[in-house]
């Protein structure tokens, strides 16, 4: 039988060849938000992983959207030129479609990169302003400034003109970042929302923020493409964000025109209890799916092809992402598909690492699967 897995997916005028998805994963490599040659073998090899769709690493919609000074930005055309001739690799020689990330890091930012501890960085140092729905710090973290109703209204818009500088560059695809504990989420939670105007207090005022970046992304990026809206399930803290919250807003999202949720949890404050295991998130995306009605991507250790598969088929989730998986093997895809039984896309220059191939017949290289 044909598994889930490797069928098509379609959602408004985007066809993905499968459900295979690979993760945003920020790789510190950028040099004012403009994209290096790291970036180009980075999403390039992962373009060519056979994967269904591919997201870039989150992009920050202004400099101090940025976490560390190496991450990718679409604030501004120079960041936008660095990626074209990344875009045009992926497209000549990969088959996944592209989706891009829009971010800002709200008052986890101005920290240095991963590998070098996420040390906050101060302002004489070449660190900058951070905002929050409230002016509370992230543990070891500057104090961030809690933007008024025209900050507010600079942010919504600097996320219109990244979307519409994406759309410029023919990305396929946008994902709105509002999980992890950055600007969005800070919004959300009531842990890091403690604001009295009309943007805190209830659920309903939380959301708004949120709610308007994503009006006014959708409201640039044309009707044909789709844009998802990655959120934090739960704050896994106690008065935080929860599940019900993630339904709540998740219809809010689909009644405004959202495509698809995908279901990450945690990362707005430090006390959380994450309680991780293979597939830990997938039970978000289900509830998500069945009680918003509304496509979710799920994601976190799913790392086998019939894991990935049953989580489809069981109706838990449309579409799988892998993240740290397709870092550790970018060629799981071609294996997945191999475990299943199933055709996939390669280049015809690797058509003969295929275990068909070895005995010297050739196979019909099958890019356009
Ligand atoms: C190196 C690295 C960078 C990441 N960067 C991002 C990012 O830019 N945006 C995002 O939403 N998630 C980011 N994540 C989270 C992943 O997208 C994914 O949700 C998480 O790793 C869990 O999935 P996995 O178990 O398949 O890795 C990152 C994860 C890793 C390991």
């Amino acid at each position: 039988m044909a598994s889930m897995l490797f069928s098509p997916f379609k959602m408004r005028d985007l066809v993905l060849p499968n459900r295979i998805v690979v993760s945003p994963m920020g790789q510190y490599s950028a040099r004012d938000g403009c994209a290096t040659q790291w970036h180009l073998m980075h999403l390039g090899h992962l373009a060519v992983s056979g994967a269904g769709l591919l997201i870039t690493e989150a992009t920050a919609v202004h400099p101090n959207g940025r976490l560390s000074p190496g991450d990718l930005g679409t604030w501004c055309d120079e960041n936008a030129e660095a990626l074209e001739p990344v875009i045009a690799f992926c497209r000549t020689h990969g088959s996944a479609r592209l989706g891009v990330q829009l971010w800002h890091s709200g008052r986890k930012g101005s920290v240095t990169k991963a590998w070098e501890k996420q040390l906050h960085i101060p302002k004489d140092k070449g660190g900058w302003t951070t905002y929050s729905a409230s002016p509370i710090p992230y543990p070891g973290r500057g104090v961030p400034v809690a933007p008024d109703k025209k900050g507010i209204d600079e942010l919504v818009a600097c996320f219109a003109a990244a979307a519409a500088r994406a759309n410029r560059l023919g990305f396929d695809l946008i994902e709105i970042h509002g999980a992890h504990g950055y600007l969005i989420h800070s919004f959300l939670s009531p842990l890091t929302n403690q604001r009295t105007d009309e943007y805190g207090g209830s659920r309903e005022a939380r959301m708004r923020f949120a709610l308007e970046v994503f009006k006014a992304v959708r409201n640039v990026w044309p009707e044909r493409k789709p844009i998802g809206f990655r959120i934090s399930a739960t704050d896994w803290a106690e008065g935080g964000w929860d599940i019900e919250d993630s339904i709540e807003f998740a219809r809010k999202l689909r009644a405004h025109g959202c495509d698809y949720i995908t279901a990450s949890s945690g990362g707005a404050v430090a006390e959380q209890k994450l309680d991780v295991h293979p597939g830990y998130q997938v039970p978000f995306a289900e509830r998500i799916r069945k009680e918003a009605g509304i496509t979710t991507m799920a994601v976190g250790l799913i790392t086998e092809a019939r894991q990935a598969d049953e989580i489809l088929s069981a109706g838990q989730a449309d579409l799988v992402a892998l993240g740290r998986g397709m870092m550790w093997n970018p060629r799981w895809p071609w294996h997945a598909a191999m475990e299943l039984g199933e055709e996939y896309a390669y280049p015809p220059q690797y058509a003969r690492a295929h275990p068909s191939m070895r005995s010297g017949d050739f196979l019909k290289p099958t890019r356009d699967v």
